[in-house]
């Protein structure tokens, strides 16, 4: 979701709907909004098929591009659909948006990342929740300090479901806290879509604006049931500066805007920015290059949410499960709040302007 989007955006809401006087954008009249080169495409959701404004409507929206876009070409199509009425979440009607974090590479700090972004956005008052879809190495149970702890089971209508690990008031789901003995027969066999599909499928989810999801890298397995699984919102991809982090990143981006998948790139978390020591202050050491987090914007139309320094407090507790620990008035807190804000926002205007992501539908 890029900048020139919410600009568009902008300009929209001063269209006004003539038969209630709301603007077209809180009416989630525009859909599908879509930029390339020069030519602007969306949709105009009407209400009904005699919907009486329709010449005004196309003549103001027009008027309006033509106004403050004048190089851009309009393409409308009028659809008579409710927006309110569209795709559902009936699987898990409960979450409002699912977002995943992604990358190229492994240890980039999609983890970290996953983590942090979760207590800040519950610090800004969202209810979240995480899931750790990375079933080769969950690495959040550590990180949350909750290892020794086990998802309990518990019977709904005569069915088994997984209830979420909360941790300071975060539901958690993750491998790591599951794979003992006992509890196989609750994950119904070893393979990988099938324990993705039962974190979703067969557990007692809260009510949640957020659920954070945790990826391994790259594009496998976990990532495909995940598109054929849920409406996945957004992705929030994670790199550092470097250039090999950079490349493989757009890889993995590119799989979610395939035309099958399509599934918005929020935007960019660069990690690793930089190294500041401490005994000196202001210095600035760049050991993953530079860059990098804007490169990935730039080639996946979205922006750089925030950067975040190498910073050894984050890794220490990251390790020692410490990272509620962190006070809001240290550097990574208000770098995360920032980064949440700024993904919140992308996710209000995605949904403001895109339909509901379709789950795909698995080739036979
Ligand atoms: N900004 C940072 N400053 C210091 N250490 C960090 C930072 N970000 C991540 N780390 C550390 O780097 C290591 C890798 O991070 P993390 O596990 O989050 O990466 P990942 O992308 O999830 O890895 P994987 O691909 O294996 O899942 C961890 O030890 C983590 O504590
Ligand atoms: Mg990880």
């Amino acid at each position: 979701m890029n900048i020139f989007l919410e600009e568009i955006v902008e300009k929209l809401k001063l269209v006004k709907d003539p038969q209630s006087n709301i603007d077209i954008v809180t009416l989630k009249m525009i859909r599908n909004l879509k930029v390339t080169d020069r030519n602007i495409f969306f949709d105009i959701y009407l209400p009904a098929q005699d919907y009486p404004h329709k010449d005004a409507l196309y003549g103001s929206i027009e008027t309006c591009i033509q106004q403050h876009f004048p190089e851009y070409q309009v393409h409308a199509h009028f659809v008579v659909k409710s927006p309110f009425a569209e795709a559902p979440n009936s699987l898990l009607p409960q979450i409002s948006n699912f977002i995943a974090v992604c990358s190229g590479k492994g240890g980039v700090g999609k983890s970290t990342v996953s983590v942090n972004l979760a207590i800040a956005l519950q610090r800004l008052g969202f209810k979240t929740g995480l899931l750790d879809a990375d079933l080769y190495g969950p690495s959040l149970p550590t990180m949350l300090g909750i290892q020794n702890q086990r998802p309990q089971v518990r019977d709904v209508d005569g069915k088994k479901q997984l209830v979420p690990i909360t941790v300071n008031g975060i539901p958690v789901i993750s491998l790591g806290n599951i794979i003992e003995a006992e509890q196989a027969v609750v994950l119904r066999g070893p393979r990988l879509a099938a324990i993705i599909k039962q974190f979703f499928q067969e557990t007692y989810w809260p009510i949640l604006d957020y659920l954070i999801i945790d990826l391994p890298p790259g594009t496998g397995d976990v990532q495909l049931t995940l598109v054929q699984t849920i409406p996945l919102t957004g992705v929030v991809m994670v790199t550092t500066p470097q250039e090999v982090a950079v490349i493989d990143a757009i890889k993995a981006a590119n799989m979610f805007s395939m035309d099958q998948i399509k599934v918005p790139i929020l935007g960019v978390v660069e990690n690793m920015s930089w190294f500041e020591p401490e005994d000196a202050p202001g210095k600035k050491y760049y050991i993953f290059g530079q860059h990098g987090g804007a490169r990935l914007a730039h080639f996946t139309h979205s922006t750089v949410l925030g950067q975040i320094p190498i910073v050894e407090t984050l890794r220490e507790r990251s390790d020692s499960g410490s990272v509620f620990a962190s006070k809001v008035d240290e550097l990574y807190p208000e770098i995360y709040a920032q980064i949440a804000k700024s993904m919140d926002q992308k996710v209000k205007l995605r949904n403001s302007i895109l339909s509901p992501t379709q789950p795909v539908v698995p080739a036979v």
